[in-house]
């Protein structure tokens, strides 16, 4: 590496305002999120509720904005009736081949969102259910008086409406695996219909629907519901390996990191195209480096279920996750004006932040970079570029794929002091970094959050649960404002200038 790069920070340019929703969550019923992960009964670390004590003060520790569920797939099949009550409905869940208690419902989603502190955000059946069970299910949470199901709520000791302010109708209908998926024409009148009977129920909710960056989706849905939707919905895991479980190597990771720009891109061209850029935000409600691991069609797995206990293994997830997610967040905050959402999917269990097991818990390398850009970068986004940021030779990138740089930075602003988080994405080299901030006030404190354990496949486990951590140190500054920094490979951090 030849020149030093520079990142060039002007705090005077604002870009946006950032929406913290970006750090969202994602909790489905699948496997053991819900039950074993974040609602256990019984267990000496449950409260009288049932709900985990320590995963929600660890989920509570990063600032969840917001949580989604209860899918995901599992939506596609599931009939919110049956979760709520003294007599719940236990049901064979065709989505995922298993039997759901419905012992977590609507009340405790809504009772596990306050504790954790982050707005409850519902996405409905859009595959074998109906626009009138949608605006039931508005109804039971968010009307005030009057409404026989509101009456229900009444009854299961919620007084006070819940006030679910934003809800997704469907999830991935676009998807042939997916339960009651359709075409665009379809999904766009259903959608519209739906969205109806919603805001008749309650006109204050804002409204989503599932997308996908296709055109003809996009053209159907908007041109129908695009005055109803608040929200487009769209998914993407980077490593699909539902079938395989064969996780892609860290450099390979890491050369699809650089494409999350590009894929946030295409879904803007799309809402510009049809005239909705600025009015419907992006919701990226589903979003992970890999894909969850539940084959179903590859013959050589045998128990199908028990296959997705492959998923808990804390030893896949590594600095490619940690990497790869602050790379996601950083391209999240260089769309803040248009990507108002995104929701990790899912925070515990299977592919999750947080390992939660009979005993405790283990935070996982992607946690820690939530802590750090969800407690510790800025809310306003300011100008910034890199110069001469040196280009990584990976094998794994194709000829029209864009290039991987080594080092990825966004500048953010929290009053009166500069946070900016530093990536460098290299698999080997250190790479030192300069700045250069226009308009330099003099700094009285620098200081250097880090997530840069010694190795990039380090992970957290039950027996080593800190290896990978945040450190923490105070830069010297000798007068004025230069500064320059020695980042190590496969490291994260957060600078914070005051
Ligand atoms: O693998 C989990 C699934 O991924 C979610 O249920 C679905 O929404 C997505 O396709």
């Amino acid at each position: 590496m030849s020149k030093t790069p520079t990142i060039h920070i002007d705090d005077r340019r604002v870009r946006a305002k950032r929406d913290a929703r970006i750090y969202g969550h994602f909790i489905e019923h699948f496997h053991r999120q819900i039950y074993g992960g974040i609602f256990e009964p019984g267990s000496p670390l449950s409260d009288d509720r049932g709900f985990r004590t320590d995963v929600v003060a660890a989920i509570a520790d990063i600032n969840p904005a917001i949580l989604r569920w209860p899918g995901g797939c599992f939506v596609s099949a599931y009939h919110w009736k049956g979760g709520v009550g003294p007599q719940r409905r236990p049901y064979y869940d065709k989505a995922w081949l298993v039997e759901e208690s419905n012992q977590f419902g609507t009340d405790e989603f809504v009772e596990f969102c306050k504790r954790i502190g982050a707005t409850p955000y519902i996405c409905t059946n859009g595959g074998s259910g109906t626009a009138e069970e949608m605006a039931d299910w508005v109804e039971y949470c968010n009307l005030d008086t009057g409404g026989i199901y509101a009456a229900e709520r009444r009854k299961n000791g919620f007084a006070e409406p819940h006030k679910v302010p934003i809800w997704s109708i469907g999830n991935e209908n676009y998807g042939p695996w997916e339960i009651g998926a359709k075409e665009p024409e379809e999904w766009a009148i259903f959608v519209r219909e739906s969205a109806k009977m919603m805001k008749a129920v309650d006109p204050e909710i804002e409204l989503s629907a599932a997308s996908i960056a296709r055109l003809d989706w996009n053209e159907a849905l908007l041109r129908e519901a695009g005055a109803y939707l608040d929200w487009i919905s769209l998914h993407h895991y980077w490593d699909p390996i539902w079938e395989t479980n064969d996780l892609a190597p860290y450099e390979t990771c890491i050369a699809q990191s650089a494409t999350v720009d590009g894929v946030i891109e295409q879904a803007e061209h799309l809402l510009g195209a049809l005239g909705y850029l600025g009015k419907i935000k992006i919701a990226f409600d589903e979003w992970n480096l890999r894909g969850w691991y539940h084959p179903r069609s590859n013959p050589a797995v045998g128990d199908i279920i028990g296959a997705r206990d492959e998923n808990d293994r804390n030893d896949s997830y590594t600095m490619a996750d940690a990497v790869f997610s602050a790379s996601f967040l950083n391209a999240c905050l260089r769309h803040a004006d248009t990507v108002k959402m995104a929701n990790i999917a899912p925070t515990v269990n299977a592919r999750g932040l947080i390992y939660a097991h009979p005993e405790g818990i283990v935070l996982r390398p992607t946690y820690h970079v939530f802590k750090l850009f969800a407690k510790i970068m800025g809310d306003t986004v300011v100008d910034s570029y890199i110069e001469g940021n040196p280009t990584l030779k990976l094998d794994t990138v194709g000829e029209d794929a864009p290039p991987v740089h080594a080092l990825d930075a966004v500048a953010t602003t929290r009053g009166d002091s500069s946070r900016i988080s530093l990536i460098n994405k290299s698999g080997g080299d250190t790479i030192v970094v300069r700045f250069d901030i226009a308009d330099p006030r003099p700094l009285a404190s620098a200081q250097l959050h880090s997530i840069a354990p010694d190795s990039k496949n380090a992970y957290n486990g039950v027996d080593d649960p800190d290896r990978v951590r945040i450190t923490t140190r105070t830069i010297e500054i000798d007068g004025g404002s230069d500064l320059t920094l020695e980042l190590p490979p496969h490291s994260v951090h957060v600078l914070t200038l005051t």
